[in-house]
């Protein structure tokens, strides 16, 4: 296992469509524990495979609850959000910027697991934003495109989250 690098803003990978992956090979099981070991050091909550430069359509998630592990969701898609929340993001992209934006307040995400296995996962609140956030990243999309005017702040707000 290693800790990958982390692209940052002004990066062209992060503004680039992931690919789909298609099989699950060593390679791809080594980027997923890295990125794992990566999320962590970063003390992020999620982290998207262009992050650490690969054009692959991989993220984990870590909403730091009793009781839930790791999310590793491949190939991931939205299939249903309901209602809306209001919350403070940062992104491991962006050191030291944080901003309020808008997010679905409940996310239905179908992927796979990190064995292949066709998984369907509902996410609230905080899985919500991450599932939301990281599933831009696979698309190109940043957080800083959404986030409400005005609100972009240097200054760690206390409930901030990096993704
Ligand atoms: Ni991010």
């Amino acid at each position: 296992m290693a800790i990958r690098n982390i692209r940052t803003y002004g990066d062209e990978i992060l503004t680039k469509r992931a690919k789909e992956v298609e099989e699950i090979d060593e390679r791809t099981k080594e980027l997923i524990e890295d990125m794992i070991e990566t999320l962590h050091k970063n003390n992020g909550v999620g982290l998207a495979a262009p992050q650490v430069g690969v054009l692959k359509r991989i993220i984990v998630i870590d909403i730091y609850e009793e009781g839930t592990d790791v999310f590793v969701l491949i190939n991931p898609e939205i299939v249903k959000t309901k209602g809306q929340q209001t919350v403070e993001e940062g992104c491991l992209s962006f050191p030291n910027q944080f901003a309020k934006i808008v997010r679905p307040a409940e996310v239905t995400v179908k992927a796979l697991d990190k064995d292949g296995k066709k998984v369907k996962l509902v996410g609230k609140d905080l899985l919500a934003q991450a599932l939301s956030h990281e599933i831009d990243h696979l698309n190109g999309e940043l957080f800083i495109d959404k986030i409400i005017p005005g609100t972009l702040e240097t200054v760690k707000p206390e409930d901030e989250k990096k993704m």
